[in-house]
């Protein structure tokens, strides 16, 4: 496990949320409430931004065809989707945020 800086924390607003490529991975960053979450960005059920659809309290629904993901746990929640996004530890160091990456052989 690796922790990469992906953003500064000023960047993340509630409701909206940021998408960033890092190494080679789409991650999206959550502000819900105190807290951040990172998540894959890709929904697991055909290519669509998660950062592109909309916050819903603690889901967030694909923009392409509305499946929903619990954001903290990932978890596919209704609609199309039934696989679960990955999810990444994440936290504040200062006023970067970092997200714990598996290592590329684990990925
Ligand atoms: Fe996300 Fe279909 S691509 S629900």
């Amino acid at each position: 496990m690796t922790w990469k800086t992906i953003a500064s924390v000023g960047q993340i607003e509630e409701d909206e949320p940021l998408g960033v490529r890092v190494e080679g991975r789409e991650i999206a960053v959550f502000k819900l409430g105190d807290f951040l979450y990172a998540t894959d960005n890709v929904c697991s059920h055909q290519y669509a931004l998660l950062s592109d659809g909309f916050v819903d309290g603690e889901y967030i629904e694909c923009p392409l065809h509305q499946g929903r993901f619990h954001i903290p746990s990932g978890k596919a929640m209704g609609g199309v989707v039934t696989e679960a996004i990955r999810t990444y530890p994440c936290r504040v160091e200062g006023d970067q945020v970092v997200i714990d990456l598996p290592d590329k052989d684990q990925a």
